[in-house]
């Protein structure tokens, strides 16, 4: 039995999917399981942290999310047979990092309760996800201008599929316990870029408006807590003009190159259509 938390979740939904194909029983963790939408095939258990016991019966793999304390978590899985874990964790753990920075805290301190834990672990660390673009759909379903911060900030965008077909392969195949697997999509792209392939996509031009970042309010950034816009603002800000990190880990794991944002744009073009 492989737990996989964060479940509705975009890694974590490709993920149930891949291991339900493969004929893999699943135990996905959601806190609601009524709107959860997830495959009748799959086992589908209330997440409770802090009543992690009843999660883990049965299981050997886990599939976490970082949580801002997993401890308890670990000790529950370890107690109840799991022994191994992998994490989705960030890119923006690495060597020389600002280790205050809100993100790297939340994945390195995941890092660390589970190199604590005494359970088998794997760390998937994908750097952007091509499913950020996603903060621009409703101003692209509403016209053809997206207003946005740094037009030419770059980043290798990947496919939360390919992030899943990762996990899949390291949690079925065995042999990267101990394994830190940094992850990004095929090639660079600018925001503005992104903007006007998902218009391709949609046959229509769309123009990227960039406006100062001083303006930028959450409403841009739905995705991000709010106490953390101001610094990922600072990130964004260091990716312009910067050719970012690019590795061949998922063609290397999977045996399939790493998908590219047009094809990531094809794949969700109903994202950004009027219902
Ligand atoms: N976006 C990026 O560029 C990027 C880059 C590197 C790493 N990451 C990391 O990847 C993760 C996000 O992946 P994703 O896009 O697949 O996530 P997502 O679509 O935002 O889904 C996360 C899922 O986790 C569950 N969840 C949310 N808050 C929770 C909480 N406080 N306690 C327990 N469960 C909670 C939710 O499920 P329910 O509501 O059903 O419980 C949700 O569906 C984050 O850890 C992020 O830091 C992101």
């Amino acid at each position: 039995m492989i737990v996989v938390t964060g479940a509705t979740g975009n890694v974590g939904r490709a993920l149930v999917d891949r291991l339900l194909a493969a004929g893999r029983p699943v135990r996905a963790l959601t806190r609601d399981p009524r709107r959860a939408a997830l495959p009748e095939a799959a086992e589908v258990v209330r997440f409770r942290p802090d009543d992690p016991g009843a999660l883990f019966a049965g299981a050997t793999h886990l599939f976490l999310y970082a949580l801002p304390d997993a401890a308890p978590l670990l000790a529950a899985a370890r107690e109840h047979g799991v022994r191994h874990v992998v994490l989705l964790s960030s890119g923006i753990v690495r060597e020389g990092a600002d280790e205050t920075h809100p993100i790297h805290v939340m994945h390195a301190t995941a890092e660390r309760q589970i190199r604590d834990s005494g359970l088998a672990w794997t760390f998937l660390r994908p750097n952007a996800f091509a499913t950020n673009a996603l903060q621009w759909a409703p101003q692209i379903r509403r016209g053809d201008t997206v207003r946005g911060v740094f037009a030419d900030g770059l980043s290798a965008p990947i496919h939360e599929d390919d992030i899943a077909a990762v996990a899949e392969r390291v949690l079925l195949d065995g042999g990267h316990e101990g394994a830190v697997h940094r992850l990004t999509g095929p090639g660079a792209t600018s925001n503005a870029d992104q903007v006007a392939t998902i218009g391709e996509v949609l046959g229509r031009k769309l123009a990227f408006v960039e406006i100062d970042p001083a303006e930028a309010g959450p409403e841009l950034f739905p995705h991000v807590p709010p106490p953390m816009l101001g610094r990922l603002l600072e990130s964004f800000a260091e990716t312009v003009g910067v050719p970012p990190e690019i590795t061949g880990t998922v063609e290397e794991l999977t045996g399939t190159p790493a998908r590219t944002f047009a094809r990531w744009a094809e794949d969700h073009a109903g994202d950004f259509r009027t219902p």
